[in-house]
């Protein structure tokens, strides 16, 4: 029933194929939980257009010119006006402040393009190429005030090819995003 779904909202900064995902797995039936915000740091975030096509409501505004306390207090506000429990954060590209993250302690989850604790930050893909790995791959872990470092729920594997370019193997990766992140949501809402 839908009143007993865990009312999510996703935190996005660009293209949100990985919340488009999301938000197509919240359909099924049996899905645990239901998106209720999307949420932006930038209104030409690609992926607001898409949320609003799928008629979830959105909070697109720029965090340019505000301090970065300021601007989670008003996403905050925000995603608790909308009702939300937990959050995901797809592809949301900037820092959390500390006090956002310790008023939703264990509460958010975000994907990551790496097979943590491997490649924090930013350039992952091309910094898996540099080191000669093997594989690279996704994983989906609890957000604590550390970057990219919070308890890892699940991951996934892909092979790094012979030829592979950042770009041909991020595009790789992501198809295992969008299998792995609607599953390990799914399973950490229901735990
Ligand atoms: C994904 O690779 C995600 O893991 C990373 O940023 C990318 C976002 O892609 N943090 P999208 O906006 O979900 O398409």
């Amino acid at each position: 029933m839908t009143a007993s779904r865990t009312p999510i909202a996703i935190l996005i900064s660009g293209r949100g194929s990985n919340m488009a995902t999301l938000v197509a797995a919240s359909q099924a039936a049996d899905c645990p939980y239901r998106v209720v915000l999307v949420a932006a740091n930038d209104p030409d975030a690609g992926g607001i257009a898409l949320a609003q096509a799928a008629g979830i409501p959105t909070f697109a505004h720029s965090h340019k010119g505000l301090k970065r306390a300021d601007f989670d207090a008003l996403l905050d506000t925000a995603i608790r006006a909308a009702g939300a429990e937990r959050i995901a954060l797809a592809g949301y590209m900037r820092l959390l402040s500390p006090g956002f993250i310790a008023g939703w302690q264990g509460r958010i989850v975000n994907i990551h393009p790496s097979l943590l604790p491997l490649y924090k930050g930013l350039d992952t893909h091309a910094r898996a190429i540099a080191a000669g790995d093997a594989e690279a791959g996704c994983s989906v872990h609890v957000v604590t005030p550390e970057l990219d470092d919070g308890p890892v729920l699940a991951q996934a594997r892909v092979p790094i090819l012979q030829g592979d370019d950042a770009d041909t193997l991020a595009a790789r990766v992501l198809v295992a995003e969008h299998r792995l992140y609607p599953q390990a949501l799914a399973e950490w809402v229901r735990a």
